[in-house]
């Protein structure tokens, strides 16, 4: 890949892919193709439409809806056809279409629901997955496992990343759809605005996952894209592995909320322990150079800009 390359991000309008732009576009790659509309990556001929005009050399695969545990629980269907459908599509196009090299991004709910701590590639298909978002994992096992059959079959670049919990602007705030950093700065920011004297958090607070800002996200995406070209999945983290309530504290500390934290056992807590092992990339070189409270920063600006809170940006 190199600055004049024809390179498309499939979903470049939400968190991961938008980061991928924003990285791209500093990076000096002239030639991203945005197409407008996108192609529906859940339409075959719509998609080989655009791959055949646009002739992508190289193409991240950032599309398919997610969610958190409300979405993964309401829309199970939804969420695991979108992820099949957009995978074959955007794969199989991509193969007629000559393209150079794919990144497809699954998911760590890919991983098994018990799979040993930090979770390394080889945990993979070892055993049962958390059932409440099965539906979305099995199609990003799908889409990793399509990755390997199309090098196999056709001896073609395709090769799969397996991110942490990103977070960063372009995050989905809304209270059905978020993930935790989202969700975790929704709710200590409206406890701020109604000056309350705590904000209430789901579960213990001792959890611990691993986060990564979308920037250093998209940066390792392309670093992969660069480096790395194996038929094993490849995890992409970074090395901020923080309790909830480490991160809720600094999240409080970011939206200048003077309450307390009252975490709320009788919530479950899901695992107690979830975070990728990411020495390989490491090992190749790559380091996220994002740092926490300016990630949680630009984050928390994004969403004031969006939900248009007066008060609230004032004060930030
Ligand atoms: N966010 C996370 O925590 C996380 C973690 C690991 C992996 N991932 C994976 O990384 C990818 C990007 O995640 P994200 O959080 O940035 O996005 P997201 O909020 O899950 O949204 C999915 C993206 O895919 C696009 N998309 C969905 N269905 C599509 C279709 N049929 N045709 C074309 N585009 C379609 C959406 O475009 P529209 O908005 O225009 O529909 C949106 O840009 C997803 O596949 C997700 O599974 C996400």
């Amino acid at each position: 890949m190199n600055p004049e390359s024809r390179i498309y991000v499939a979903g470049r309008k939400t968190l991961i892919g938008a980061a991928l732009l924003r990285r791209l576009k500093a990076g000096g790659y002239t030639r991203v193709i945005e197409p407008s509309p996108d192609p529906d990556a859940g339409d075959p001929r719509q998609v080989d439409r655009f791959f055949e005009t646009a002739r992508p050399d190289y193409v991240f695969c950032a599309a398919g809806r997610s969610g958190g545990i409300l979405a993964n629980q309401k829309y199970p269907a939804d969420l695991m056809r979108d992820n099949l459908l957009s995978a074959c599509h955007l794969l199989e196009s991509a193969r007629r279409h000559g393209t150079k090299k794919l990144l497809y991004l699954a998911s760590s709910c890919s991983y098994p629901k018990h799979a040993s701590q930090p979770m390394k590639v080889e945990s993979l298909l070892t055993g049962p997955l958390e059932a409440t978002n099965e539906g979305y994992a099995v199609a990003k096992i799908a889409g990793l496992t399509l990755c390997r059959a199309y090098r196999r079959q056709y001896g073609v670049k395709f090769v799969c990343g397996i991110p942490g919990d990103p977070f960063g602007p372009g995050d989905d705030f809304d209270p059905e759809d978020s993930h935790v950093v989202a969700a975790l700065i929704r709710k200590i920011h409206e406890a701020k605005e109604a000056q309350a004297g705590s904000a209430t958090l789901w579960g213990t607070g001792a959890p611990r996952r691993g986060f990564i800002y979308a920037d250093d996200l998209a940066e390792a995406c392309i670093f992969v894209m660069l480096r790395y070209d194996g038929s094993e999945p490849i995890n992409i983290a970074g090395d901020w592995d923080l309790s909830i309530r480490e991160l809720a504290e600094a999240i409080r500390d970011v939206v200048g909320f003077q309450g307390t934290l009252f975490f709320d056992s009788s919530k479950p807590d899901g695992c107690p322990v979830k975070v990728l092992d990411s020495s390989p990339l490491f090992g190749m070189g790559w380091r996220p150079t994002g740092k926490l409270h300016e990630a949680l920063k630009a984050t928390y600006d994004w969403f004031l800009e969006k939900t248009d809170a007066p008060s609230a940006r004032i004060s930030s």
